[in-house]
This record gives C-alpha cells, structure tokens and sequence, in this order.
C-alpha cells in the first residue's frame, strides 16, 4: 500500500469560508439553476435517431436538468470505425490538454450547476471534483513529455456516475495524451455534464475523430465498444462485476494484447485504536463515510474500533452526526446531498429496514422525504465479513477489536478480496509499520480521512477485485496507454 499522512496537496480550490469567492461561485452558477441542457452523441458521422432520455435531479422532483438523445450500437459501431489515433506532436496535445483545463476552469459555474443538479454535488464535493478535473488535465498533459512510446491506437474510456467530471475526464486525458483516439462512454445517469466536458475538449482542439462520445445503456454500447479488433485498449471505472464483464468479452473479442485498465469497488475499512485523537478519528470517520452521501469508491464501510474507548467514541460519532443538514446540494449550507436515483434509495432504505428489524441499527438520521435522499446510518456488524457486498450510500458499519486483535482484522479486510482504501487512526509508529506491512490495499491513510487522494501527490488505485492498476494520477497510469510494455518487452 502507499501509506499518505496529512498534507496539503496541490488541488486547491475556491475557499467556501471566503465571501468573495463565494459570491463568485454564485454568480457564476446562478444562472444555470433552472437551465435545461441538450445532449447528443458526439461523432464523425451523423447520428441516426436514438431514444431520447430525461435527465431529473436527483434532489428535487420535477426539476428536468435536460434531455439525452441517446447512441444506439449501430451508431458505437460505425463510432468505432471512424475513430483515430490522436498523431500530432505530442506538445501539440499537451497544449491542447491545458488549454481544456483553462475552458473548464472559465466555465466553472456551468460545471458547479451541472455537478449540482445532474449529480447531485454540494459544493464542496463539486469544487474538489472539479479542481481533480483540471488537475488530471494538466498532470497527464504535463507527464506526456517524458513518454517516449508510440500509442496503442484506440481506446474505450468507460466511467461511472460518481465522479462525472474528474473520472471521466481523467481517463480521456490520459489517452489523449498518449496520442490515442478515444471511444468516451459515460454513465447514463451523468451524460449531460459528460457532453458539456466533450465539447470544452473539442474546442480546446482535440479532434472529433480522436474523442467520439455516446451516452448510452451500458450493456447494449458496452459489447460494442469493448470488443472488437479495433479496440486496443479499455480504460474502466466502475462495479467489479461490470468489469468482469468486460473483461470476458476482451477475452473473447479483442486483440490478445489490447489493455484493460480497470479501477473498480471496495470494502474499505479503518482502525481506530484507542491512542487515536477521538475528536480527529470523528471528524475524519465522518468525511470517509459520509461525505458525497457514500458514494465514492474510497468510502469507509467498515470502522473497527478499539473495545476499550468504543462507548466514548460512537457517542461522540451520533453527536457528530446530529449536526449533519441533509439536503439540497445546490445549498451552501448542505453536508449531505442525494443518493444518484430512486434505485439506490429504495435498495438502502431496504438494507437498513432489514438492519433495524435485526436489531443491529445503532443510529439513522432522517431525511427530507421529497428528493432520493437516504439518511446516514450507522449499522452493527461483527466484523468486515458480514458486509456481503459493497452498499455504495450513506451507510457505516462499526464493530469492536481488541488490542491483540489487529492482526486479525487486518486479515480479515484482506480476506475480503478487495483492496482499495484503509484508513488508521492511532499514535504508535510501530502500529502504522505492522498495520502497512500486512495489509493488501492500494492507499493506505494514517490519522485523515481516507477520501479525495490527489492528482500527482497521492495516486490512486486498489488491488484484487478492486482494481488492475496503475494508479490513476501517478507516473505509471500514462505509459499504460501506449506501448512501453512491448518496447521494455523487446529490448
Ligand atoms: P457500473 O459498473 O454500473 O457502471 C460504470 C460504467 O460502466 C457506466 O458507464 C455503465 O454504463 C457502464 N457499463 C455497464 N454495463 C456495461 C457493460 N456490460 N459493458 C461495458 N460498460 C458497461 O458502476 P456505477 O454504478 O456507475 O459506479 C459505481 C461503482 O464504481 C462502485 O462500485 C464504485 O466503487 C466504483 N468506482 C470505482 C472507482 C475507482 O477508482 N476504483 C471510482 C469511482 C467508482
Ligand atoms: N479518487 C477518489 C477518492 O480518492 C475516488 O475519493
């Protein structure tokens, strides 16, 4: 694991404690409130009609944030055909890389909106996202220089909902700037703000034919532009079971030396022993579990706390969690916002029904009742093994340890098969070196929060069922996407 301890990293943003900037962000965003955004396939070749989809936030019922106009697979085939490897001066596309990063950062209050309405960000998940999209821009555009290989050709960048702008950003950039053309396919639930990114792209100069975007059903474009011997490359983040889809139809489909790059789930846990800092382990227990309502890849799941100081703690923990305002995340004022729809509202609201009708429900909060929202939850488990899958909401689950105990549970965590994130509060050195040195996940965080790893200082990726590698934002990700691997293969 990579072990980070606090810092300060380089993605700064606005200052939501500063009145000037935030006013800027009002001004900026205000107009785009009650806009309603059109999106359509973004190809060499015309369209022809597909379905056309209504984009609702997910906060506010009857609020149309715009229409979709959907890519069918006869329309990702022909997609497909007409893509291009990106074959211009590699300071050409670094340049062009940057200049998107100067077009998102001009349009930021059109982005906030979009983060806001479409996915349900508050603004302090929407300037973090977003300071994560320019940065991967410009880190990956920075990075290129060093690469000395050819690119692979084309690749399909497939990204998910929870990170609608810095993910599917961060994947493209990288491509791009290897000198590949790019398939983009986006969440459904997030296409408008995947559009708006593609057309800032464009016009900073990268060619249509080398990034070609269609939203659209996973299943029905996923086949179509996962497999295939024009694909040399898959870059995926997403479940673990959309991947292993994926990856079968590779198996069965593409090239036997295109690449998948996969960046999937997680069972993420934390320790907290009882030299940890309470107030500092509740703060950061809070950020891990409930920032973004859960809904990150690196969202604590499991907090294991030491038995000795676990009544002091989890009191402190419900008071904490008292003071959370679930809302609209369009308000400064909001600390939780939405889960993404209905779906994953009625699937929670259902798993901690079942929690409480158990007896293991040990705190809820509650929610507005109009909008998908899902108050946070804090739910008893004997340890990470009960956890049968990875709930992707507000939704925390505690057991206790013993000192003698820690070995254990960072065997069990392993026993999961996932690896992604882990977090460790606790004051002796010697725990952070027997904790790392057993433990098989991708990012290791000492006395923080486990959330928000940063571009360039802090890559970010998992092991096992949690992901393939390399780590997004760090200095192995870029030469993935070109063939450094069959160059170091030759010589
Ligand atoms: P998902 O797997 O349902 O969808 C991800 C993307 O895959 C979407 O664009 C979807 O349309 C597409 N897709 C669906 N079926 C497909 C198929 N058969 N072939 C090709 N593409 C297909 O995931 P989600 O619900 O959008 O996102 C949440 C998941 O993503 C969680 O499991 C979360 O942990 C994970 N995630 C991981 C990371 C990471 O960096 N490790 C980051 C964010 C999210
Ligand atoms: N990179 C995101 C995080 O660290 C997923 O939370």
């Amino acid at each position: 694991a990579d072990l980070f301890r606090p810092e300060r990293g380089n993605s700064q943003g606005w200052d939501l404690h500063d009145s000037r900037d935030l006013s800027n962000i009002e001004d900026a965003r205000t107009p785009f409130r009650t806009h309603q955004w059109q999106a359509a396939p973004l190809t060499v070749s015309p369209a022809a009609d597909g379905p056309v989809r209504a984009v609702m936030n997910p906060a506010l019922p009857g609020d149309t944030v715009g229409l979709v106009a959907e890519a069918t697979a006869t329309h990702a085939a022909q997609a497909v055909a007409d893509a291009r490897a990106w074959d211009v001066p590699v300071a050409d596309r670094a340049a062009a890389l940057n200049r998107a990063a100067d077009l998102y950062e001009a349009h930021f209050g059109e982005l906030f909106a979009l983060l806001a309405r479409e996915a349900g960000k508050t603004p302090k998940d929407a300037i973090a996202e977003l300071r994560e999209a320019v940065d991967f821009l410009r880190y990956y555009a920075a990075q290129a220089a060093g690469l000395d290989a050819p690119a692979r050709g084309v690749f399909t960048c497939i990204s998910p909902w929870n990170f609608p702008l810095a993910i599917f950003s961060g994947q493209i950039a990288a491509a791009l700037a290897a000198g590949n053309g790019v398939l983009a396919k986006p969440a459904e639930t997030t296409s408008l703000i995947a559009h708006r990114a593609t057309q800032l792209l464009h016009q900073a100069g990268v060619p249509v034919a080398s990034l070609q975007l269609l939203a659209g059903p996973g299943r029905e474009l996923g086949a179509v532009l996962t497999g295939g011997a024009s694909i040399n490359g898959v870059c995926f983040t997403g479940s673990t079971a959309t991947a292993q889809r994926i990856q079968q139809v590779m198996a069965q489909d593409t090239a036997a030396d295109a690449a998948l790059i996969a960046e999937t789930g997680g069972l993420n846990a934390m320790i907290v022993d009882s030299t940890a800092l309470p107030e500092q382990a509740v703060r950061d227990i809070i950020a891990s579990a409930f920032q973004s309502a859960g809904q990150r890849c690196s969202a604590l799941r499991c907090l294991y706390v030491q038995e000795d100081i676990a009544n002091s703690l989890l009191a402190m923990l419900y008071g904490a969690m008292d003071e959370l305002r679930i809302g609209d995340p369009w308000d400064h004022a909001t600390d939780v916002g939405p889960v993404i729809d209905a779906r994953a509202q009625a699937d929670f609201a259902a798993y901690i029904a079942a929690a409480r009708e158990r007896g293991a429900l040990l705190h809820h909060l509650a929610a507005p009742e109009q909008g998908h929202f899902i108050g946070p939850a804090v739910i008893r488990v004997n340890g990470i093994a009960d956890l049968e899958r990875e709930i992707f909401g507000p939704v925390l689950h505690v057991a206790t340890f013993k000192a003698a105990e820690i070995d254990a549970v960072v065997d069990a965590v392993n026993a999961t098969g996932y690896g992604l994130t882990f977090g460790l509060h606790t004051r002796i050195d010697s725990r952070v070196e027997q904790v790392s040195s057993r433990l098989c996940v991708g990012n290791l965080y000492v006395n923080r929060n486990q959330i928000g790893a940063i571009v360039g200082s802090q890559p970010f990726g998992g092991e096992g069922m949690s992901g393939t590698g390399p780590k997004a934002g760090g200095p192995a990700y870029l030469p993935r996407f070109a063939q450094c691997d069959r160059i170091a293969h030759s010589a």
